[in-house]
């Protein structure tokens, strides 16, 4: 079998754990393959409310496997308190959670790296999540990280002592920063020790051998293509390659093995954090869409910037992740506004263009709103589980100007608010 993807087109929070979370049911592994805690994956199961940071979004579904791939990078602190919640909401998942040994563990001290080097960037700071995130896979490409699998070894204490030496060492060069070490390292040394207790496997053997005994998998992105460290609007950016081309890297299996390539877009467009948004809106619209939105980051609480849907961007992230199909969320907040904007070109020097540029934040760039009729109706959806007329063409404009099938719209938060289009 082959493994599909599912992965965000745009800077993240597309929806992507809602429609992994439903869709993981047609699969028998759902697999984590890049990023870490500064994910937040929210899932609204009835009156319930879950959001996942290092936990791929199949868990709440019984019979499917989850697998923490090589390419995550995992904070023991986080894991476990997302386990904890998991443990009081009643899910089991100690047989149904593998962790790739090859994934690369983040350390106290790379989080307060991470505060530093965001400080020390004073009004250039991207806006980190203060995750850890960088500092980790700098030590993952510089070759000086701690992997899950080195927690079994005997010398684990002096390798993880001549890590954090390094650390502290570094944190010299930077202005002083407000962290209790002495406390985190305690919570962190007990959480290693509770990792060491799940289920530590060979990811890329794990995974091959399910695909070799026809069991069909499902790798889950996080972040988005625009926040890719390669493709992304560098240096406002994640660490790690958020597009398909991650899934070989961070699990372990062949490119020949990729299948659907699932693309997440929202019917709006946000970004959490600092850099380059053309389609921005600093108006009461804007405001509007955060408001119905409600968009508020699932990781930090922070406000996350609104404007509209960005075509030239998403044929950008369609084109470098290989999009066979999209599925488009949050179209019901658009509901509430009488004409909808779409920007499909950015003008550059009086030259207009639907190809995204070298560099978004150059002097000159703007951009040109087309205005579509808005549909103004409170219902989600109609009685029938259909759109409104006015919505469903502006479903087919996308698909259209696109040039990629939507199979799905999303018009609310619940697993069963979205409507599957044949
Ligand atoms: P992710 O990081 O891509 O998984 O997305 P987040 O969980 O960070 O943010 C998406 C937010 O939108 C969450 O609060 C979801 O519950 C919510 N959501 C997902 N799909 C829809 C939708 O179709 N309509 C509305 N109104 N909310 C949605
Ligand atoms: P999910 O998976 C939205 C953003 C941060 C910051 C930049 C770098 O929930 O879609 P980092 O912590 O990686 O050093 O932050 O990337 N960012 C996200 N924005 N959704 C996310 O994940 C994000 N993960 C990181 O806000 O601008
Ligand atoms: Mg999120």
């Amino acid at each position: 079998m082959a493994v599909d993807v599912i992965l965000g087109l745009q800077w993240g929070d597309e929806g992507k754990g809602k429609i992994v979370d439903f869709l993981a049911d047609k699969y028998d592994l759902v697999c984590r393959f890049q990023g870490g805690p500064n994910a937040g994956h929210t899932i609204k199961i009835g009156e319930d409310k879950y959001v996942l940071h290092t936990v791929p979004s199949g868990i709440f579904r019984p019979n499917v496997q989850n697998v923490i791939g090589n390419g995550v990078v995992i904070d023991p602190i986080t894991l476990l308190k997302e386990l904890a919640k998991l443990d009081q909401a009643n899910i089991p998942y100690r047989d149904r959670l593998y962790i790739a040994n090859k994934a690369h563990l983040i350390l106290p001290t790379h989080r307060m790296l991470d505060a530093a080097s965001e400080a020390a960037k004073g009004k250039e700071k991207i806006g980190s999540t203060l995750k850890g995130i960088g500092p980790t896979y700098m030590d993952k490409t510089g070759r000086n990280g701690l992997r899950i699998g080195d927690i079994h070894q005997s010398n684990f204490s002096e390798k993880y002592e001549a890590l954090k030496k390094k650390h502290l060492s570094l944190l010299g060069l930077y202005p002083e920063i407000d962290f209790d070490l002495e406390t985190q390292e305690k919570e962190w040394l007990a959480a290693v020790e509770t990792v060491r207790g799940l289920k530590n496997v060979d990811g890329e053997y794990f995974v091959n051998k399910a695909l070799k005994e026809g069991k069909a998998v499902l790798a889950e992105g996080a972040q988005g293509s625009m926040l890719d460290i390669d493709f992304g609007t560098y240096p406002f950016v994640t660490s790690s390659n958020t597009i398909t081309s991650g899934v070989c890297n961070g699990l372990g299996i062949a490119p020949q093995q990729i299948g659907e390539v699932i693309g997440i877009t929202k019917a709006y467009c946000t970004r959490v954090g600092s850099g380059p948004f053309p389609s921005e809106l600093f108006d009461e619209t804007g405001a509007e869409l955060q408001k119905h939105g409600m968009e508020f980051g699932a990781t930090t609480g922070r406000p996350r910037r609104c404007g509209w849907i960005d075509i030239p961007q998403l044929k950008y992230t369609i084109m470098i992740n290989g999009v066979t199909q999209m599925v488009l969320t949050k179209l019901d907040v658009l509901n509430f506004f009488d004409k909808i904007g779409t920007v499909e070109q950015y003008i550059i020097d009086g030259k207009t263009t639907d190809e995204v540029p070298y560099d978004l934040c150059i002097d000159g760039l703007t951009s040109e709103v087309n205005y579509y009729e808005g549909w103004k109706k409170d219902a989600h959806m109609t009685d029938e589980g259909v759109l409104p007329d006015t919505a469903a063409s502006y479903v087919n404009h996308l698909e259209q100007i696109l040039d990629t099938k939507i199979s799905i719209v999303s018009v609310g938060p619940e697993r069963d608010q979205l409507i599957t289009r044949s």
